[in-house]
């Protein structure tokens, strides 16, 4: 069923421990290894967050751009790029319009973002990634899981239908999330090709056996796609 769009930032503001969202993310980090060192080598961080891997990239000397929907997003992560003193072009905006000409990015990252939206949605922030990817270009990104780990969590979450709930509350309140069965992958990726496909979880404290056993964790796919070459 087509709903209509609902895209809505993260209250960064209202989140008392950042830390988690400080350090990059290990497979994120070794994708230099398949970039190469060269300054002219373009990547975009898609849904920035308060910056952490807009920084890391910025640092390898990489020529940078990122965006998020918040405001607050923004501004913490110029203030870190400052704090450091490394440059990249950080913007506000939707990420559903990315405001680059075609054939631009050597890598485009969105770290635990493009789920944050209705399905039609992501639809169109993938087929705006390929568009400005170049060709051969990589993509790495992750999705929420719905047929595996993941409690498709009830609380007190507005449910839109079997894949898709509304948060309330916290920091993610009013923010969409869509859980994807490996099918809507290999249906989001249809024009790319997939270069790995990882299912990890995610699990909470306390971190005893049994605690974890009980668990379902927080499901993901990792997902790393190259738009073809010859595109
Ligand atoms: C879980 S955080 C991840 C931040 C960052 N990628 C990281 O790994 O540290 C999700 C981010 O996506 C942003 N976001 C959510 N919906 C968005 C949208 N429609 N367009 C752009 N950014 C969005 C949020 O504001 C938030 O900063």
């Amino acid at each position: 069923m087509k709903r209509e769009s609902i895209q809505v930032g993260w209250k960064w503001l209202d989140l008392k421990d950042k830390s988690g969202w400080e350090i990059p993310d290990g497979p994120v980090m070794s994708l230099v290894y398949s970039l190469g060192q060269d300054p002219e080598i373009k990547v975009y961080d898609l849904g920035c967050g308060i910056g952490r891997h807009t920084v890391f990239f910025a640092a390898q000397g990489y020529d940078v751009y990122a965006s998020d929907i918040a405001e607050e997003a923004v501004q913490a992560t110029n203030t870190w790029l400052g704090k450091v003193g490394l440059t990249a072009n950080v913007k506000q905006g939707r990420m559903t319009e990315i405001d680059h000409p075609d054939n631009t990015f050597d890598l485009v990252v969105s770290y635990n973002v493009i789920y944050h939206a209705m399905k039609d949605d992501i639809f169109k922030v993938i087929s705006e990634v390929f568009r400005v990817l170049k060709p051969g270009g990589m993509f790495y990104g992750t999705l929420i899981t719905k047929d595996k780990g993941t409690p498709f969590r009830m609380q007190d979450n507005l449910i839109l239908d079997d894949q898709t709930l509304v948060v309330k509350g916290g920091v993610e309140d009013g923010i969409p999330h869509f859980f994807s069965y490996i099918d809507d992958v290999l249906e989001f990726f249809k024009d790319f090709n997939i270069e790995s496909l990882v299912y990890d979880e995610v699990f909470s404290a306390p971190f005893d056996i049994d605690n974890l056993l009980a668990q379902k964790g927080s499901g993901h796919f990792r997902f790393l796609v190259k738009k073809p070459i010859g595109n």
